[in-house]
């Protein structure tokens, strides 16, 4: 069986973050969505928040399965048993970050890879960080994310307005 491995913030899960896991769910036989911290970031919502958000919107693919870990990356990868890991990427600079990140990853487990599909142009620049920028000054973000959570983070955008 392979499994492979989607790792993320999804602070909040773009359209684009769900056309990965869409995709990448085809290519193999179980895709584990993981939602993780990276200690570069702040966030919106806490973790449990946002695995939960992360599962009402893939909730529609069955060989997907989405968990939330505040470890490290190679751990959650060998705990799970995965056959890799899956990131999307949207231009050179993702491509430069993702290949450090798996150089990284590779020295902490000599097993580690890393399969990166890139973004569909029209989703390409779309960002959580343009989605919180954009919902704060309460612009309409309901063509960035999913459907199902656009009012959840439009009302936690709103209360760091007031
Ligand atoms: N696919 C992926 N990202 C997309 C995207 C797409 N199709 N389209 C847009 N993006 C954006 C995201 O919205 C996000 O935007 P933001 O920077 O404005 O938040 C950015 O690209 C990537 O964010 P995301 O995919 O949510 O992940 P991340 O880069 O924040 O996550 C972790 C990185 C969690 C995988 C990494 O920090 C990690 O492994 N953490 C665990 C600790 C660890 O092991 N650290 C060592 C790593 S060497």
């Amino acid at each position: 069986m392979t499994s492979l491995l989607f790792p993320g913030s999804f602070d909040p899960l773009t359209r684009g973050h769900k056309d990965i896991a869409r995709r990448a769910s085809k290519i193999c036989d179980k895709l584990y969505v993981v939602v993780m911290n990276n200690n570069k970031k702040n966030y919106l919502f806490n973790l449990d928040e946002r695995v939960e958000m992360v599962k009402e919107v893939l909730k529609e693919f069955e060989n997907i399965e989405v968990l939330g870990s505040d470890g490290l990356l190679v751990d959650i990868f060998k705990d799970l048993g995965c056959n890799a890991v899956v990131r999307g990427i949207r231009s050179e600079s993702d491509f430069r970050y993702e290949a450090e990140m798996a150089l990284a990853n590779k020295m902490l487990c000599p097993g580690y890879d890393v399969t990166l599909l890139p973004c569909r142009d029209d989703l390409s620049l779309i960002s959580s960080s343009l989605v919180k920028e954009v919902g704060s000054y309460g612009g309409d973000i309901s063509g960035m994310i999913p459907a199902q959570i656009v009012d959840k983070v439009n009302e936690r955008l709103r209360k760091g307005r007031t």
